[in-house]
């Protein structure tokens, strides 16, 4: 069994999270998408909200599946024998700072990295963009799923009226 890992945020998905999802599912036989746990007050959503909108968002794809994860990621891969990390890269700047990460997983525990493209069409979106892009009460229509879209802005008009 080929597994592999997609570890990230996800504060919250996008269709940019998605389209790496699909084509590594194609790749391996089964996906883990894994949320980092890690305490952190700077997050939109929680841990337990942000695994639950990727359940539902992934729930078509029959080889992914959805968890959390606290601590070293390779502490997760060895015990979820998982052989490989899958990140989606944007650009150069997705690079530079992916790399470091690869090569000291590597050095850890020896898990190889695989990093895929984004495809063009979503080569713009990030979670961070995106979220900055709605508060700022700009259309972010398309870049997500439509009821991640909805629970978003909800949380949005939830924290301004605080
Ligand atoms: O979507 P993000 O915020 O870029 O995801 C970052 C994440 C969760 C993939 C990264 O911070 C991570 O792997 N955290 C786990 C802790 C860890 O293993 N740190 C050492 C990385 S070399």
């Amino acid at each position: 069994m080929r597994r592999a890992v997609c570890p990230g945020s996800f504060d919250p998905v996008t269709h940019g999270h998605l389209d790496i999802f699909e084509r590594a599912a194609g790749l391996f036989d089964e996906v883990v998408v894994a949320v980092g746990t890690n305490v952190s007050k700077t997050k939109l959503f929680t841990p337990d909200e942000r695994i639950e909108m990727l359940r539902e968002a992934t729930s078509g794809f029959d080889n992914v599946r959805v968890d959390g994860f606290s601590g070293l990621l390779t502490d997760y891969c060895r015990k979820e024998s998982i052989q490989a990390i899958i990140k989606g890269l944007r650009g150069g700047g997705d690079f530079e700072y992916e790399v470091q990460m690869a090569q000291m997983n590597s050095h850890l525990t020896g898990v190889e990295t695989v990093f895929l493209p984004t495809s063009t069409t979503y080569a713009f979106v990030s979670s961070s963009l995106v979220k900055e892009v709605a508060s700022l009460g700009g259309n972010i229509e398309g870049l997500l799923p439509d009821f991640v879209r909805e629970r978003l802005l909800k949380r949005l008009a939830e924290r301004a009226s605080a």
